[in-house]
């Protein structure tokens, strides 16, 4: 039988909610049993545990640690790819990660895994969080974004360690897991931080990537391309660059976002030129505080003058920001 130790962790994960150490504590005591030679009973809460951890349940997607919460945001987004305006290229790239995701059984029989391990990288505001949210909707998976930034600034000297916990879950739960401000650990941003501790944090965050074996997606996304070094990109199944909207881009993105408030006259060349600079976020915004100011002042349709007003807002912020 198992131990009374073993039986009070057991209790004590399952208290904590914490599904990845109740499976740890089921193993150890399946281990401890078949010492004894009850095979038969070590072989099946081995099975039970393995059916566990291939099952996204309820108790699953809230089981991360208590104090990395706020840290890792879980969400179920429902965004389509139609509304996600990136290049034909771009976009066959991310319908080939849901295809082999897909179909990754039909892979998995000659051998080959499905690409999952993803680097997107690009300007702020270019549509790589979106493509994360994208992708968990159309694979119908939980989002579990993690901000590495802020994991660094809270756990300073524990971040490794936190890291690891992280994977472990990534193990044990499905999902698209997105490591978000991944420059964070990567780029020479200084943080406070010594930079040979940053250095080790991003080693290991390597490390752990590459030793993942779990069939869920991972992407790490950065704003800082300096971070494109070979060292980076033998780790990834796929790199996607994402870049600010051409005149094509923004004509397509105003058109989607004013929908039914455009009207027929709406100079929309003349609107996708004004944009031209502005990425697709400060696009996004600008749509949607035009489409408020026809709200409020009771017209059904949003006008040129006014859009080109809230892109200039934009185009003054931005030069600030960047400033
Ligand atoms: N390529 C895009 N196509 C359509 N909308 C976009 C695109 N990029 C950004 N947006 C809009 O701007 C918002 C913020 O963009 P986000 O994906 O967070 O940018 P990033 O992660 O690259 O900094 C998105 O939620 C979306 O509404
Ligand atoms: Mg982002």
């Amino acid at each position: 039988m198992a131990t009374a130790e073993q039986i009070k962790a057991l209790i004590r994960s399952h208290l904590n909610m914490n599904a990845e150490q109740f499976n740890t504590s089921a193993l150890q005591i399946a281990a401890h049993e078949a010492r004894q030679g009850h095979d038969v009973l070590a072989n099946e809460i081995k099975d039970m545990v393995d059916q566990a951890r291939k099952k996204p349940t309820a108790n699953n997607v809230i089981a991360f640690p208590q104090e990395l919460t706020g840290l890792i945001l879980t969400e179920q987004p429902e965004r389509s790819l139609a509304s996600l305006v990136v290049e034909d290229a771009l976009k066959k790239r991310i319908e080939r990660v849901v295809l082999e995701f897909r179909q990754q059984h039909k892979l998995k029989k000659h051998g080959l895994h499905h690409r999952r391990k993803l680097l997107f990288s690009g300007e702020p505001g270019t549509g790589k969080t979106m493509t994360a949210q994208v992708l968990a909707a159309e694979l119908k998976q939980p989002l579990h974004i993690i901000q590495i930034d802020r994991l660094v600034t809270k756990f300073m000297g524990e971040t490794g360690a936190k890291l690891r916990q992280i994977f472990e879950r990534i193990r044990a739960i499905s999902g698209v897991y997105l490591f978000d401000e991944f420059d964070a650990i990567g780029g020479e941003r200084d943080l406070g931080n010594d930079v040979g501790e940053m250095r080790r944090v991003l080693n290991a965050f390597l490390q752990f990537i590459e030793n993942d074996t779990s069939d869920n997606l991972i992407i790490a996304a950065t704003n800082n391309p300096k971070l494109l070094d070979r060292a980076l990109f033998r780790r990834f199944d796929d790199i996607l660059q994402y870049a600010m909207p051409d005149g094509e881009s923004c004509k397509h993105l105003i058109a989607n976002l004013l929908g039914t408030f455009r009207s027929p006259q709406f100079p929309l060349d003349k609107a996708a030129q004004a944009s031209q600079g502005l990425s697709h976020s400060e696009i996004d915004r600008a749509c949607r505080d035009a489409i408020k100011m026809a709200i409020l002042s009771n017209n059904s349709r949003v006008t040129y003058a006014s859009f080109t007003a809230l892109l200039k807002e934009r185009h003054v912020a931005y030069k600030k920001k960047e400033g």
